[in-house]
């Protein structure tokens, strides 16, 4: 009996840490998988976990438009990110690739951060 009660409790927990770390797994695009390959942005990004840099979705959560991800991408601002090194300027990143990652940046984003956005802007 005592056994039987472990093995479920031990099934319960496991699914349990399986859909949390399934859920927390964000799947990279191929071609930006590439781009943050070329650009050396994996040595210090993930996209949901926190390495040298912060995790892209946490990035995500600061709600900054495309344009001003590429400018903190060639212009980091340390101070946004209390804690961490600062980063290297990246700037050999040609503005067309910067822009694509921080449209995918930003699709990390919460869903439901944007709808709200969308909705406050309609009332005003
Ligand atoms: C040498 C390590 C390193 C590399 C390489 C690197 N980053 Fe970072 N990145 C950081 C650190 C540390 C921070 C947080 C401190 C800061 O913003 O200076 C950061 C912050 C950021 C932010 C948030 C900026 C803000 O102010 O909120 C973005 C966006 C970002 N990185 C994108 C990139 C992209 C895209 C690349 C590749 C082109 C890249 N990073 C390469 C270390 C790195």
């Amino acid at each position: 009996m005592k056994k039987s009660f472990g093995f479920l409790l031990a099934t319960v927990v496991a699914t349990l840490l399986g859909a949390v770390s399934a859920n927390a797994q964000v799947k990279v695009p191929d071609d930006i998988n590439a781009l943050l390959t070329k650009y050396t942005c994996f040595a210090c990004h993930r996209a949901d976990t926190r390495l040298v840099g912060p995790a892209y979705v946490d990035v995500a959560k600061k709600g900054y438009k495309n344009e001003r991800i590429v400018e903190l991408i060639y212009k980091p601002e340390p101070a946004n990110w209390p804690g961490y090194p600062p980063m290297a300027p990246m700037t050999q990143v040609p503005k067309e690739d910067a822009l694509k990652l921080a449209v995918w940046i930003n699709s990390l984003a919460p869903k439901t951060a944007p709808a709200k956005a969308a909705a406050t802007k309609k009332k005003s």
